[in-house]
């Protein structure tokens, strides 16, 4: 199969976690007969740099004419004094904007091997395998009015936040898909005591839930949730949710592994290219070191071979391939105390070449 992939790298890590990834897409066009074309892209830091926007029109034409987008990660101290509009994030926020990304999927998975890297007990996070289905280009970042007025005393500032019961349902929708295609139930986080938006968000849920019959599903409150995330994270299956709520507990989700470098992403749309990208940031402390773990990155390139290529047998190797590359005891910095044996990002890159290649 032909398929054509738009390279995003990015800033500070990005470069070096996408040259790992383009390295592992190569191996596995060799080994199953696929053809992967790369077209790179300039976001965020390196796009302002180089042409004064974050999201230069030639990089969203290029992410338009593929069939997925890799992003590596974006902004840096560099970029910091920029005002809000100007800034790197603004390129990944139109992006997802612009390709209709709505929907933002962060696996949260523990390797047995890294358990203990986990700020949790191991009896708490032993068996964790939830998915966090976030909604992404409503509410509270996009709503309109958003403003300052008045001086002094006076001042106010405005956020709005504002869902349409068609971009509930489809983020909805979406959730139950995902429980169903996983066997488990769902969880869907509001505010429904409190906000109106929470309201209609529950009654939708109530509306297409008659549409999963199978799927075994029930509502929780947002707060209640960050609790229980923590308490006790196997009650979870797939969780949906609304844009704010769903940024803060995808991030604490992540943190149940403990290790940043290795958890993965996806945003996708309903028929457009999907977006795939590790949950980390640009990493400016170790940026140009070529200690920066790539298995965020490559797990971000399993669901890119699952949702958007439905290459299962392909996602299935790699995933295995980097479970080994663990379960071999190979550790890139960040996960290890033992400096001397510590990878990097290329050795640790080769590795799991080498034991995909085994898999076939
Ligand atoms: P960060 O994720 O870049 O780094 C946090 C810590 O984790 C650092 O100590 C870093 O060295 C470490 N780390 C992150 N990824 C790693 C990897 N693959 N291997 C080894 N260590 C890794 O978050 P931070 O420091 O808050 O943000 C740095 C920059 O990244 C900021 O400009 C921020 O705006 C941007 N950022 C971009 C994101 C994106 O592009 N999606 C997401 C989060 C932050
Ligand atoms: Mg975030």
């Amino acid at each position: 199969m032909k398929k054509r992939i738009a390279i995003l790298p990015g800033d500070g890590i990005g470069p070096e976690v996408c040259d790992a990834a383009t390295k592992v897409l190569t191996e596995i066009s060799r080994l199953y007969k696929h053809e992967f074309e790369f077209t790179y892209g300039d976001l965020g830091g390196v796009a302002i740099d180089s042409s004064g926007t974050p999201l230069p029109e030639e990089t969203l034409s290029i992410c338009k004419q593929s069939d997925a987008v890799l992003l590596g990660a974006v902004g840096g101290p560099k970029w910091d004094t920029l005002p809000g509009d100007k800034r790197p994030e603004k390129g990944l926020l139109g992006l997802r904007k612009e390709l209709d990304l709505f929907a933002n999927l962060r696996p949260v998975t523990i390797y047995d091997a890294l358990a203990e890297a986990s700020p949790l007990k191991d009896e708490i996070i032993q068996g964790v395998d939830l998915v966090i289905v976030r909604e992404l280009t409503g509410g509270l970042y996009f709503g309109e009015p958003r403003e300052r007025r008045g001086v002094g005393e006076e001042e106010v500032a405005v956020d709005t936040l504002v869902y349409s019961r068609k971009e509930i349902e489809r983020i909805v929708r979406k959730g139950f898909e995902f429980a169903e295609v996983r066997g488990g139930a769902l969880t869907s986080v509001d505010k429904a005591n409190v906000l109106e938006s929470s309201r209609l968000w529950r009654e939708v849920v109530e509306e297409v839930a008659k549409e999963f019959p199978e799927i075994s599903y029930s509502h929780m409150l947002v707060d209640n949730a960050a609790m229980q995330l923590i308490r006790n994270p196997k009650q979870f299956d797939v969780i949906v949710t609304e844009n704010m709520f769903g940024d803060i507990l995808s991030d604490e989700a992540s943190m149940i592994t403990g290790s940043l470098g290795m958890l993965p992403s996806a945003s996708l749309s309903q028929d457009g290219p999907g977006l795939f990208e590790p949950i980390h940031g640009s990493a400016p402390d170790i940026a140009g070191k070529g200690i920066a773990n790539p298995l965020a990155t490559l797990s971000s390139v399993v669901m890119m071979l699952t949702y958007a290529f439905q290459m299962t047998d392909e996602a299935q190797a790699l995933s295995e391939a980097i479970n080994d590359v663990l379960e071999n005891g190979y550790r890139t910095a960040d996960l290890t105390q033992d400096e001397k044996t510590a990878l990097s990002t290329v050795e640790m890159t080769e590795k799991v070449i080498d034991a995909l290649t085994k898999k076939v």
